[in-house]
């Protein structure tokens, strides 16, 4: 194919994905690529609390360049956690293993109280861990992402006080005190917009923005609650610095919603029919995902064939990035993941 160059390194692959240039073939990571499925992450992770692991410049280091090596993956992410930036707002979280807060946020007085901090005095080890992972990179030509949790999801833990089946204390308040979660809904973005920001700064090449919770709303309540936030991000962010996606679970309902964000990337997970999300795709945004996580547990040449189909029905997005719809699982096949990063070696461009 025409126009199409060859030989391209792997931050030039991701890059011009995200941006919708011609690339030789799709570039591929993996959302938690990093994580306990690794013996090698186990292991680093031993006698250490999660959250002191996030602080920990050189083991945080350490762990986000294992996939590099050990299963094939082509960009690199952040070793941290959407929570680590929030305790600096004035809020306790402990890791069990996921965020649990000593108090829920439920009044204004509480969330008036929050800081928006200054993010290179607040969490300086998470500059720290971008600096050096970046100066290790540049050599190899791989590509550093940063990542942040969206406003609203961040609010789904702040309100509920951890993770929650229905969510029911958080939409509660979106119809009995909307005013109280738009407050809160508001010092999270501006915490959203400086931290990622700063991560440019310190050498994020891409952010991602995970909204884990947004897809329990109606498309009208996700117009009303989630899309502002994306707008807002998208719109303050120093996009040419860095390409911005954002990552929704669940969000087959809001599709168009989730193309109105602006974003230069959007991240759907299994339950969408990647065709669908390409073609209304189109020329706006490039599109990523969306094997389940769950489906690196067949046989190898399964995993192959799912790749390739993946990318031929993905080809009328203006771009494809190759990953999962949500994070690799603690029971996820180490082989499964090898499989997942050697299919994507194997492909060409894209043929819309
Ligand atoms: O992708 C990566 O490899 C980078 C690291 C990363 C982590 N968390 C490390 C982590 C990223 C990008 C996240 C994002 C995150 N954290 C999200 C959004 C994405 C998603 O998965 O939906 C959410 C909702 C969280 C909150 C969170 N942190 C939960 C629910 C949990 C527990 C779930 C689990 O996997 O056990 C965590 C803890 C966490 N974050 C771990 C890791 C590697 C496990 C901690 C451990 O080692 O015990």
């Amino acid at each position: 194919m025409t126009g199409v160059p060859h030989e391209l390194s792997r931050t030039e692959r991701l890059l011009r994905a995200c941006r919708g240039e011609p690339v030789d073939r799709p570039p591929v990571w993996l959302m938690r690529q990093a994580g306990r499925y690794l013996p090698e992450y186990r292991r680093a992770r031993e006698g250490i609390a999660f959250l002191e692991m996030c602080r920990d410049v050189d083991r945080a280091v350490e762990v986000s360049l294992q996939p590099l090596t050990l299963v094939g993956t082509e960009a690199v992410i952040l070793f941290s956690d959407i929570f680590v930036p929030v305790p600096a707002m004035g809020v306790e979280v402990d890791f069990r293993p996921g965020p649990v807060v000593a108090e829920p946020l439920r009044r204004l007085d509480q969330i008036e109280r929050l800081r928006v901090p200054e993010p290179r005095e607040a969490v300086p080890f998470v500059f720290e861990i971008l600096r050096v992972l970046r100066q290790e990179l540049a050599s190899e030509r791989v590509p550093l992402l940063g990542f942040a949790g969206a406003p609203f999801t961040l609010a789904a833990y702040l309100v509920e006080g951890g993770g929650s089946r229905h969510f029911s204390a958080l939409k509660r308040m979106m119809v009995r005190a909307p005013e109280v979660l738009r407050a809160l809904l508001d010092r999270l973005t501006a915490m959203v917009v400086a931290y990622l920001n700063a991560q440019i700064e310190a050498g994020a090449q891409v952010v991602q923005l995970f909204d884990t919770w947004a897809g329990i709303l109606s498309p009208q309540d996700y117009r009303a609650w989630a899309l502002p936030t994306h707008r807002e991000i998208a719109a303050k962010l120093d996009r040419d610095a860095a390409p911005f996606i954002l990552y929704v679970n669940d969000g087959a309902h809001v599709l168009d919603e989730m193309l109105q964000a602006d974003a230069d990337v959007i991240s759907v997970d299994w339950r969408v029919d990647l065709a669908e999300a390409a073609r209304r795709a189109g020329s706006h945004a490039s599109v990523q995902g969306n094997l389940d996580p769950c489906a690196l547990a067949a046989p190898p040449d399964e995993i192959a064939r799912r790749v390739r189909e993946m990318a031929e029905t993905a080809a009328p997005a203006r771009g494809h990035i190759l990953n999962l719809g949500h994070g690799c699982l603690p029971d996820t096949p180490v082989e499964g993941v090898r499989a997942f990063t050697d299919a994507a070696r194997t492909l060409g461009p894209a043929r819309p």
